[in-house]
């Protein structure tokens, strides 16, 4: 049955032939959800047919240059760009207003074609829909037909994220550019950075320089799982505030905000070595070179620990306009709170007592999150942070990200608060795409094979409309302990971004995975056109 499907890929392959291919939309990533094709005639597009625009909307400028670039660097089309222009022979791109924001609407007639969206973002979704219905080529192609009909989609979801980690091992901002364009092509609108922790510091702030100058290098890494051998080979890498702008730029020109996450109090190792005043005992710590949870944490007790904070996160709103700054709070233990003279003046002062469901030391973290909190709020932006940060209560506006499984989520969600699903269960990339684990790389225990991506499902059937209400969507995860370049960081994300991104904008009624698995064997191949390393077997019709 693999080997079947394998040859029908390879035909479809060869689909240029004589330099004209024929665009198939029922083959796309994420499906539209409305395909009506006529079942008569057809649009032949031909270099030198237009792309027609609002010469008046940057957006929308913006958009018909990336058509253009695309179908130049996808086949070899070039189109011209006419502002305005005459709609004859031509990819007419426009806004509806009856289209919700993100959604699009493709119509194909024998004069041109015309994709319209409830918004340039709408629009820009089209242009992907568009592009990725006409099957990789071998090499040029000089026409493509487009079947005569109406292609139509928006997405369930609001929030359609990927998470990048480029702490535990360094990626530059090529790399980060790759990642976004992948995004793009699979309908999604948010990236997750995550910039520090305890293996390195990788974002520069200027208020202390000492953060990148010391605190973004370690002098080697534990060798396999879990053992106290060190490989010696520094790893090290930052990135400038202008290197950040400009990948905020280039991820906001399509449509991608960038959420950054300074994860705290805990997963701070790189900061305490540069800053020890700020942990409970005064260090020395160093940059760490192990992986999983650390004891030492930032002292709650310490005025100074909220100073530098503040100072930290005001850089961060100037680098990032996303409305939400994600400040982590997993994976925070609180010996060390326990222990610290500080820390129990705070709780004394604060009135914080143990009771039936939380320790004084959860509330206090509680307080911590809450103080950052209050202090973001004041830049006018809301916080996310992981699932634990609802174990001592959590302010109300605080939206959670449930990464140990759904029901993090579901309680959330109960108390009211906004929720983004990313169970590790599902959603975690750093996790083996096969069980066959001895001939994987090595990777983060655990077992996420590609159906079990597609099947995620973030509504509960338990939840309640009001709970529902409260998912604004779905993530997956790629931590990179055991992943440091980029040709492993796409191999572990490929294929499963393609299940993530019908996940993401699908209806469950419009889910269906033998569809999904068939269209992924000619889907693969624009990975293998752009140069992405995928994983072959997770791919191939026919896994569990
Ligand atoms: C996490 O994986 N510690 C959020
Ligand atoms: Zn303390």
């Amino acid at each position: 049955m693999r080997f079947l499907t394998m040859i029908l890929a390879a035909v479809a392959m060869c689909s240029c032939a004589g330099n004209h291919a024929e665009a198939d939309f029922g083959k796309v990533i994420p499906l539209p959800e409305r395909i009506e094709m006529t079942g008569e005639g057809e649009f032949t597009l031909r270099r030198g047919a237009s792309v027609v625009f609002d010469g008046g909307n940057q957006d929308m400028a913006r958009n018909a240059g990336f058509l253009r670039d695309y179908l130049k660097s996808d086949i070899g089309l070039e189109l011209r760009l006419r502002p305005d222009g005459n709609r004859d022979n031509s990819i007419v791109l426009e806004q509806d207003t009856l289209i919700a924001e993100e959604g699009y609407r493709i119509d194909v007639c024998e004069n041109g074609i015309v994709i319209a969206g409830g918004s340039p973002k709408g629009v820009f979704y089209g242009i992907q829909t568009l592009r990725k219905a006409v099957p990789a080529q071998d090499g040029k192609c000089s026409e493509v037909t487009f079947p005569c009909g109406k292609v139509a989609a928006s997405p369930r979801f609001a929030y359609r994220g990927m998470h990048s980690d480029v702490v535990r091992h360094w990626f530059p901002e090529d790399y980060m550019k790759k990642y976004i364009d992948l995004m793009a092509f699979h309908g999604m609108n948010i990236l997750h950075w995550h910039l520090s922790d305890d293996q390195g510091w990788r974002i520069e702030i200027k208020r202390f320089p000492e953060l990148t100058e010391i605190g973004s290098y370690r002098d080697g890494t534990m060798v396999g799982r879990d053992t106290s051998v060190f490989d010696g080979v520094p790893v090290s890498g930052y990135f400038t505030q202008d290197e950040i702008r400009e990948v905020v730029k280039y991820a906001a020109d399509r449509y991608i905000t960038v959420i950054p996450e300074i994860d705290i109090p805990g997963h701070m190792m790189a900061a305490l070595h540069c800053f020890p005043q700020l942990g409970c005992t005064g260090g020395p710590y160093e940059v760490s070179k192990i992986w999983g949870v650390m004891p030492d944490i930032l002292c709650a007790g310490n005025e100074d620990t909220f100073t530098f904070l503040e100072g930290v996160f005001s850089e961060i709103c100037e680098m990032f306009p996303s409305g939400y700054i994600h400040i982590g709070g997993d994976e925070a233990p609180r010996v060390r709170w326990e222990a610290c003279p500080k820390c129990q003046a705070r709780i004394k002062a604060e009135g914080l007592r143990d009771d039936a469901s939380s320790s004084a030391e959860a509330k206090l973290q509680s307080y911590f999150m809450t103080r950052v909190e209050e202090f973001l709020k004041t830049k006018g932006r809301r916080v996310i942070g992981w699932d634990e940060i609802l174990e001592g209560g959590v302010s109300q506006s605080a939206t959670i990200m449930s990464w140990r499984g759904v029901d993090g989520g579901l309680e959330a969600a109960r108390r009211g608060h906004d929720v983004i699903m990313t169970p590790c269960q599902y959603m975690y990339f750093d996790y083996y795409q096969t069980d066959d684990f001895e001939n994987e790389p090595m990777a983060m225990t655990g077992y996420v094979p590609l159906e079990k991506v597609y099947s995620f499902e973030p509504m509960l059937p338990e939840m309640t409309a009001e709970e529902r209400s409260h998912i604004l969507g779905v993530q997956a995860n790629l931590w990179a302990e055991y992943i440091s370049t980029p040709e492993h960081a796409f191999y572990m994300a490929l294929p499963r971004m393609a299940a993530l991104s019908e996940v993401q904008w699908l209806r469950p009624e419009h889910k269906d995975w033998n569809s999904f698995e068939e269209r992924l064997q000619s889907f693969v191949k624009f990975y293998d056109r752009d140069g992405y390393r995928y994983h072959p077997l997770a791919a191939a019709s026919g896994q569990e």
